[in-house]
């Protein structure tokens, strides 16, 4: 029999290089500072990390606007270093994913480069070029992520070339056959080089109509994922097209050993439709799931997405279950306000959910985002306070390896790249890794025990999600031989009976009695529990 892949039931750990661990006192993160803390994810016990951009770029959106796709950024390392990554990952059975941004190059790549110089040139239809209204201006309503017109005008060459995002992103043009062999062969290049997968920026947005018709306004009271600045996004994101990408992409991961996965940043409300990027099995092997990462912290709204996931997804499909990210923040402030016992609730069910967890740097520690002072801010597309992530470098502040002024993050005296904390709230220190490591009662003590638990029992499957109950303040489900019980809510809560065996809970103490009613959870208390046969 096949072995399964590693991410069924595996742990994958996004960490935002720049700001994990600066190893040449420059106050950014780099490379090798991954490579000096690998043995700190090796003792946490994930199975991959996925690396935020690290090709080389302009970093008007942070690597996410890419000049070269087959190198390293110089301010990240070099080609040599990331090859030294691999290798060192590989020794403590730790895969390296790359970040991969087909929607859009920068405005500096050579492709676009050439792409202006003259409307005959051979790069000209790389890029999504369109003239004019008929009565002047953009061609159509579209807008870009700061919400203003998606279409930016080329005086020299007299046309207007598409930005779905900044106008230093220029989107490619996928109806192209080119640029789909330009990405063979760039997937071919890194896995080549090890590299075992890909996070897929902007997985749902490749293809765009082929007659660039307007958008059509959104209904109100839509939530973000359906859309934005008033428009519903039909005509330039997820149109079916895209999918044909995936099954060639497919074709070529799996022609590796041991294949190579493909996690697509599927920004969509609809779970039907992220379901419909796993394919018949032919397309990704995991899409990102943002209805449940938008979901309220209650046991109804995190349920209805579970169940709804576990519906639509063809059968063997691997469902993916995160709290945060670059984008949309931590869920130790976006779900628990800070408070460390929601925080652990929400990495119990986060670790005992089948499928893939995905943990962003931090979240083991319970780190909640930093109120970045307006001065401080970097990242170029929420400084206009116009997009609906709000301030995204609330959630990319350097990760605290210690107590230190510098965090441990960078060398003493450096200034880095984005704050540790608010500086106007020097109180804040917020938790660190080396005060959590001292002390088996963190938070991260018992990530580490719930990644072991999950290893254990979770690992090598994708054990059916079956869901007990879903009372308003509390979520029961069955996962393979596990009874996960969760008290969302500040009063003591009733102990299914017959859970099992309590293996860990999040309090670190097994529930209490009540006297009336048996075993109790206490508040914001979750346990897992084990069935015996
Ligand atoms: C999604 C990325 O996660 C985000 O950070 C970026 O700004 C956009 N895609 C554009 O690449």
């Amino acid at each position: 029999m096949a072995e399964s892949p590693w991410w069924h039931g595996g742990v994958l750990y996004q960490l935002y290089v720049r700001s994990w661990r600066d190893s040449n006192g420059d106050g950014y993160g780099d490379v090798r500072g991954i490579i000096e803390r690998l043995d700190y994810l090796s003792w946490l016990g994930v199975d991959g990390i996925w690396l935020s951009p690290t090709m080389p770029s302009p970093d008007q959106d942070w690597g996410y606007d890419v000049s070269d796709y087959t190198g390293v950024h110089p301010e990240l390392g070099t080609l040599d270093d990331l090859d030294a990554l691999i290798a060192a990952a590989a020794e403590r059975g730790i895969r390296v994913l790359l970040d991969l941004v087909p929607n859009h190059t920068s405005s500096a790549h050579p492709w676009f480069l050439d792409a202006v110089s003259a409307r005959d040139a051979e790069h000209r239809d790389y890029y999504v070029w369109a003239d004019p209204a008929p009565g002047g201006g953009p061609p159509n309503n579209w807008l870009d992520a700061t919400g203003q017109p998606a279409w930016q005008w080329h005086a020299a060459t007299g046309q207007y070339y598409l930005h779905n995002f900044l106008a230093g992103q220029p989107d490619l043009n996928w109806w192209l056959p080119s640029v789909h062999a330009e990405f063979r062969e760039i997937l071919r290049f890194w896995f080549d080089r090890g590299i075992a997968g890909f996070r897929i920026d902007v997985a749902h947005g490749l293809y765009k109509d082929a007659e660039l018709r307007d958008n059509p306004p959104l209904p109100p009271g839509s939530s973000r994922l359906d859309g934005r600045f008033g428009l519903r996004p039909v005509y330039n994101a997820n149109r079916p097209e895209t999918h044909s990408v995936y099954r060639e992409w497919r074709k070529i991961a799996g022609s590796y050993s041991p294949a190579r996965l493909l996690l697509g940043e599927t920004w969509t409300g609809d779970v039907g439709r992220l379901a419909s990027y796993y394919g018949n099995d032919d397309e990704l092997q995991l899409a990102f799931n943002f209805p449940f990462a938008f979901a309220g912290f209650e046991a109804p709204a995190l349920t209805a997405v579970a169940a709804e996931t576990t519906a639509a997804l063809p059968p063997g499909a691997c469902p993916v279950w995160t709290g945060s990210n670059h984008d949309i923040g931590r869920f130790p402030t976006r779900w628990c306000a800070g408070d460390e016992r929601k925080i652990r609730l929400a990495l119990l069910v986060l670790a005992t959910l089948p499928g893939t967890m995905v943990l962003y740097y931090g979240d083991e520690i319970g780190m909640t985002d930093v109120d970045v002072p307006a001065a401080l801010r970097r990242d170029s597309m929420t400084l206009s306070g116009n997009n609906p992530q709000g301030n995204r470098d609330r959630a990319r502040t350097p990760m605290r390896w210690d107590d230190s002024p510098s965090g441990g993050f960078t060398a003493e005296g450096v200034v880095p790249w984005l704050p540790l904390g608010n500086p106007l709230q020097p109180n804040l220190t917020g938790p660190s890794v080396a005060r959590q490591r001292d002390d088996p009662g963190s938070t991260l003590w018992l990530c580490r025990r719930l990644l072991e638990l999950r290893r254990a029992e979770l690992g090598g499957g994708i054990p059916r999600l079956e869901i007990l109950s879903a009372e308003p303040h509390l979520w029961v489900y069955r996962v393979g031989r596990l009874v996960v019980a969760a008290n969302f809510s500040g009063r003591p809560a009733g102990m299914p009976a017959a859970a099992g065996e309590v293996l860990l809970t999040t309090s670190g103490e097994e529930p209490g009695t009540d006297g009336r009613r048996g075993a109790a959870l206490g508040p914001w208390q979750g346990v897992v529990a084990r069935q015996s046969g």
